[in-house]
């Protein structure tokens, strides 16, 4: 069944290059909404896909990390589409790496590409929902932050601070009728996620879900599409598990 719950809506889709970006993406054109993708990569496929559905597809090459090139992308997205009515922050890496071999620069360098690059995008498109008086602002946060897992306190540390952000601006942007929730995803099957975890940790948590399986690209899009519509006017602030049943709020 065709739905077209996201027609005639304008959304960003952070790191929409692979993975669970390209997968949000997909979906939000297929139900209706033109896409601005910003990636590091230039996320062609992705592009192609969202125009072989009849969808615009805008594709912005910047580091969500930087300041200067998340302003200039947002103004090329504003100029191009007038308005931009869905942010999705999913660009995140999760490198694992022991706790003493992490310095502080690169423990400035994970939370500048997992939480400040969503602090930044926020002061790039908030505005811009705030003038039409409606937005959807989805963050991708992580179940880890329930789990025993080894050596990504950095990482854990960094979607920490995408929950607490989100349940904050929720309140400061509601006004304005935008609501702010994230999606924490499982261990899952995208690239960077079998490129950076073992398949053993894939396999513990996987068997430590309700649902015995890893995460694939396409589990969290459901969720994610539901932050970004119209039923979502009433739940802001929240962080939905869609994680297989492994984190219990
Ligand atoms: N896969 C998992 O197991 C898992 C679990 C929980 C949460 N998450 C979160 O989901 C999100 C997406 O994960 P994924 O598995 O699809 O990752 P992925 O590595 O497969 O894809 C990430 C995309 O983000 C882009 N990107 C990375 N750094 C960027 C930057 N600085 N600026 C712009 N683009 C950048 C990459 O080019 C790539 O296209 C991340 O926030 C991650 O923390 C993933």
């Amino acid at each position: 069944m065709t739905s077209s719950t996201h027609e005639g809506r304008v959304a960003v889709v952070t790191g929409a290059g692979q993975g669970f970006g390209r997968a949000i993406a997909r979906e939000l054109a297929r139900r209706g909404a033109d896409i601005v993708v910003l990636d590091l990569d230039e996320a062609s496929e992705t592009v192609a896909e969202i125009e072989a559905l009849g969808r615009k597809a805008m594709a912005l090459q910047a580091d969500v990390s930087d300041p200067n090139a998340v302003d200039a992308a947002g103004r090329q997205a504003l100029s191009t589409f007038g308005a931009v009515d869905i942010l999705v922050n999913n660009a995140g890496v999760y490198p694992f790496r022991d706790f003493f071999e992490v310095d502080f620069d690169y423990w400035k360098r994970i939370q500048a590409i997992n939480l400040d690059s969503q602090f930044l995008t926020a002061k790039a498109f908030a505005p811009s929902m705030r003038e039409r008086g409606w937005g959807r602002i989805v963050n991708l946060a992580s179940n880890s932050l329930g789990l025993a897992v080894p050596a990504l306190a950095h990482y854990m540390a960094s979607k920490g601070g995408v929950i607490g952000f989100t349940r904050g601006l929720a309140t400061d942007l509601a006004p304005y009728g935008i609501t702010v929730n994230a999606v924490a995803p499982t261990a899952s099957r995208t690239p960077g996620g079998e490129a950076n975890i073992a398949e053993e940790v894939l396999n513990g948590v996987a068997s430590m879900q309700a649902i015995k399986r890893s995460g694939l690209a396409d589990d969290i899009v459901g969720t994610v599409c539901f932050l970004s519509s119209d039923d979502c006017a009433f739940v802001t602030g929240q962080t939905i598990m869609a994680d297989g049943g492994l984190v219990r709020l």
